[in-house]
């Protein structure tokens, strides 16, 4: 979070477009209009897209952005950035203009659509947030409600992750809470998320001159969608820290204390792959939902009384595709076969079942899920592949050394050598994600059951 001073830049910019053209640049925000449902229809929100922080130029303040706050081998400038906070004054965050949007960092929005192409001349990968305005980001209040989404996954092989999800942020970044972040929700910033992450570009209103930070940041993720042509899950990663949260010691769960923490870091998720339902999703005409055709996600946060004051108890998965509505596969294992959405029953049933932590329960189980959808989350989108475990956990066999017939172990059908994003990058380079038409809004308003 962070960082800059965004009042300097503005003056920057005011003055100094004329003097220093193409030097300091006015943020642009591809507009993403979302719709907001209920039993008389929807109403389109004007909301709009920003990109996050990590793959934007950090200058110096001083010369008009002239000189760079970061060294070419990735570190930073000691003079300039001494500590985090001393960056933060000293460094501004450039904007991305509607062409760099598109063209350096293959984010693309049309209509009521968001497109993320996996490498450009610039970068590689994609992310960012939705905003409300141009400097808050749009807070859903979700008890009660569904969320829903069109995606394309087509074009997404093994191995990648096209992702829209909900973290707990601030809504204006940070800057609020930490005065030294001067550029806040415009410029992205404000990231948290369950996995309590040392390593952020920007925190607490400070620059990451570390690179590992002491502190960790922390805070409430559900994972609506993390998927590719072949698999697709979708998790709630409880804390029992509220909001915004710098974790330090036992409490970030790193290493070996990963069951000690506050946030439950592995999450309860439901794939239907992993739950022994091996032809629900995927490309070709031996699944369900096939994949090589645009469908709609929908995700119910159903409550036990009905009521927008009673507590989430069950987050319900449906698809939508030709108009025909999918509901979501059953577990496909001995004693399991009722639960088909994540629920305390389901989450501890099947950790009982394959004997595996149950690090969600301890947080705080469904109740932590439902008091962060009721305080309030912001949507945040990501494409990406996975240097660590190259997404075995998500649509192969992980551990890939693991026995695949153990329960747990499968999750998809890519093979243990596939996902490594040196190959991704040098074989896949086109591969996109797209989603269109996000709408919310109360229990079945926001796709048609006919
Ligand atoms: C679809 O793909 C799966 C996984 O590769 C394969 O097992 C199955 O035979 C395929 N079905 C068809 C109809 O091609």
């Amino acid at each position: 979070m962070i960082c800059l001073s965004l009042l300097l830049l503005l003056g920057l910019v005011a003055v100094g477009l004329s003097q220093q053209p193409g030097t300091i640049v006015d943020e642009y925000h591809p507009p993403l209009p979302i719709q907001a449902c209920d039993s008389n229809g929807c109403v389109t929100e004007d909301t709009k897209f920003v990109m996050g922080p990590s793959r934007r130029y950090l200058y110096s303040v001083a010369d008009n952005g002239q000189t760079g706050c970061r060294t070419s081998d990735g570190g930073f400038d000691p003079v300039l950035c001494p500590d985090g906070l001393t960056c933060a004054e000293n460094c501004a965050l450039i904007g991305i203009t509607q062409q760099q949007y598109d063209e350096w960092y293959g984010t693309t929005t049309v209509g009521s659509s968001l497109s993320f192409r996996w490498v450009t001349e610039a970068t590689v990968g994609a992310d960012g947030y939705l905003l409300a305005t141009d400097d808050r980001y749009k807070v859903f209040r979700m008890k009660n409600r569904e969320f829903a989404f069109d995606v394309d996954m087509s074009q997404l092989p093994c191995g990648m992750n096209g992702a829209i999800y909900f973290v707990e942020m601030e809504e204006d970044g940070g800057m609020a809470s930490y005065p030294s972040n001067k550029a806040g929700a415009a410029y992205g910033l404000g990231s948290c998320d369950a996995q309590c992450k040392h390593d952020l570009p920007f925190y607490a209103g400070q620059v990451n001159v570390e690179g590992y930070a002491e502190e960790g940041v922390c805070c409430f993720e559900f994972d609506l969608w993390e998927a590719n042509a072949w698999a697709a899950s979708y998790t709630t990663h409880g804390c029992s820290s509220e909001g915004y949260y710098l974790c330090t010691g036992l409490e970030c769960g790193d290493g070996d204390d990963r069951y000690n923490g506050v946030c439950d870091k592995d999450g309860c998720g439901y794939n239907s792959f992993a739950m022994n339902e091996h032809f629900f999703y995927g490309a070709n005409d031996s699944y369900v939902v096939d994949t090589r055709r645009p469908f709609t996600v929908v995700t119910q946060f159903i409550t036990n009384d009905g009521t927008d004051n009673g507590d989430v108890i069950q987050a319900k998965r449906i698809y939508v595709q030709d108009g025909v509505v999918i509901e979501n596969s059953h577990v496909n294992y001995p004693g399991l076969e009722n639960y088909n959405s994540v629920s305390d029953g389901f989450c501890n049933d099947y950790a009982a079942f394959t004997g595996g932590m149950n690090h969600f329960e301890e947080v705080g189980g469904m109740k932590v899920t439902s008091d962060a959808l009721g305080r309030g989350v912001m949507i945040a989108f990501s494409l990406w592949a996975d240097y660590g475990s190259h997404m075995l956990w998500l649509d192969g066999p992980f551990p890939p050394d693991s026995d695949p017939t153990e329960p747990g172990h499968l999750n998809g059908p890519c093979s243990a050598d596939s996902g490594d994003p040196n190959d991704l990058i040098a074989n896949y380079p086109d591969s996109t994600i797209t989603f269109s038409n996000i709408k919310y809004g109360t229990i079945g308003s926001t796709f048609s059951r006919k």
